[in-house]
This record gives structure tokens, C-alpha cells and sequence, in this order.
């Protein structure tokens, strides 16, 4: 794998590449900035790319108090002071990511120049989602990292992905057991805790694409379609052969899904 570099800005690491409109990256759970692999070289081409490690993830330090999606929001805003980037910037977010990039749209409008919502969703959890989070909370802290990341691996990706790279999903068990019980487990909290994010949805004025694997079975097609039908000025496209993680399974059609939303953006005054 090559990665750039991890430097460090306002409480958490990050990996920074190419030149050009700022473009943030924000990463799914339970992984880190190392899951954009595929993106660094191709979205470097056209923006300057910022991928933060999450609080608890990668090389990031455990957020004291914990954090929430408001609270990290507000976070990535003062990172995005610390790294100089004040012109707006493009957020791409994918599941985890994308909730927090829709927490930014409704706290810092004025800091976004537009959305890229990935394999995400705005509905909150429901009672049954809050009960898994709390049982795999005990799973990780019984028996480890690697006993939810094995649980949660056959539904990241889609089953051609699984039958014909199966580098993707060593990727994937790599990048997710390598993380701590106390960053997953706040995350998680974070996640049980989340809030509905679809009354929002009419109220973002911000050019926004959607992307979905065709597979996804976390964030399904027909959820992403939804959430994308509610977005006034928002474009959606359905990646096939892709299941949860869309950018690693699918990484051209990926990278193509966000240039082109970019050269729209450009060629927008
Ligand atoms: C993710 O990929 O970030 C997670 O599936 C999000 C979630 O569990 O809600």
C-alpha cells in the first residue's frame, strides 16, 4: 500500500496529497484515512486532498469528552483552520463519513463548497440498530476488535468483490483489527447516538452527489436514493459490482463519480 504521510493538525492525524481545491475525505467505520489508498493518486490530480483519521482510528488520539457527531463537525472545521484551508472545501464522506459530512452541512454551510455523500444514510438508527451497538460495545470489550470487524466483514463488500479480489477484504481486516476497543467503542457510541438527519435534508442548498454500490447491503440503493431525492440541487450515481465500500471495491468508477461532480462544481460559477 502507499500511503502519504501522516501529519497532525487540530487533535488528529492526517494524510494530505495533491493540488488544488481543498477536498476533505472523511473515512467509514471501523477504519481510518489508509481506506482512500485508491483515491490519493486520482483525486490529487484535481484537489488538494485532506484525509483525517477520526478521533480513536488510525494515528488520531481518543476524543476527551467523547465525541459526537456535532462535536466533530465543529472539530474538522478547526482543522480545516489549522491546515489554512479558509476557501470552501468539497466533502466526501462514506457511511460513518458521510453522516458527519451531512453534521458539517448543517452546522458550517458557509465553510462547504459541496457534498459527496457515499454508501450512507440519513435516517437515525432505530431501537433494534441502538441494541446492536450496545452488544457489540460488550463484544469489543470482551473479546476484542476482531471479533466485530469478522462479524461485520461479508457485509461490507459485494459478492463479486469477495469471489474475485479478495485483496480488497484483507485490506479491509488489516485496516479494522489494527484499531483500538476504546476508539471503536466510542465511535459505536457515537454512531447509536447520531441524530435523524432527514429533516435537514430539503434544507442543504449545497451542490451534492450521491454514490451507492449497486450491492450495498449496509446502506442500501434504495435508502441512498431516497436521501438523494430529498437533497434540492443533488445528483446521484449507482456504482454496480460495488457493495458497502464503494471506493475500494469499485475505485475507477469512484474516482470518475468525484472528478466529474468536481468539473461540474468548476464549470458552476
Ligand atoms: C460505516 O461503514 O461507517 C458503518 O457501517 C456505519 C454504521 O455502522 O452506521
Amino acid at each position: 500500500m502507499s500511503l502519504p504521510l501522516i501529519r497532525f493538525a487540530a487533535g488528529l492525524a492526517y494524510r494530505e496529497a495533491g493540488a488544488g481545491r481543498p477536498m476533505l475525505l472523511l473515512h467509514a467505520f471501523p477504519l481510518s484515512s489508509a481506506m482512500w489508498e485508491p483515491q490519493f493518486v486520482s483525486l490529487g490530480q484535481v484537489a488538494r486532498i485532506l484525509a483525517p483519521d477520526l478521533p480513536g482510528f488510525g494515528g488520531s488520539p481518543l476524543a476527551n469528552p467523547p465525541w459526537t457527531l456535532d462535536s466533530l463537525a465543529d472539530q474538522l472545521v478547526q482543522f480545516l483552520d489549522d491546515v489554512h484551508v479558509q476557501e470552501p472545501v468539497v466533502v466526501v464522506g462514506l457511511s460513518m463519513g458521510g453522516y458527519l459530512a451531512m453534521a458539517m452541512a448543517r452546522r458550517h454551510a458557509q465553510r462547504l463548497a459541496g457534498l459527496v455523500l457515499a454508501d450512507t444514510k440519513a435516517e437515525p438508527d432505530d431501537t433494534d440498530a441502538r441494541t446492536n451497538r450496545d452488544r457489540l460495545i460488550r463484544v469489543a470489550q470482551e473479546h476484542g476488535v476482531s471479533a466485530i470487524v469478522e462479524a461485520m466483514l461479508p457485509k461490507m463488500t459485494a459478492p463479486i468483490t469477495q469471489r474475485t479480489r479478495p485483496g480488497v477484504l484483507d485490506q479491509l481486516r488489516e485496516m479494522a483489527s489494527g484499531q483500538s476497543v476504546a476508539g471503536v467503542t466510542a465511535a459505536l457510541a457515537a454512531l447509536r447516538d447520531r441524530p435523524d438527519a432527514r429533516p435537514g435534508l430539503a434544507e442543504i442548498t449545497l451542490p451534492t452527489r450521491v454514490i451507492v454500490g449497486a450491492s450495498d447491503l449496509i446502506t442500501p440503493p434504495d435508502v441512498a436514493h431516497r436521501m438523494a431525492e430529498a437533497i434540492p440541487k443533488c445528483t446521484l450515481i449507482d456504482i454496480l459490482g460495488a457493495g458497502h465500500m464503494s471506493n475500494l471495491e469499485r475505485p475507477d468508477e469512484f474516482n470518475a463519480a468525484v472528478r466529474s461532480f468536481l468539473a461540474v462544481l468548476q464549470s458552476t460559477p
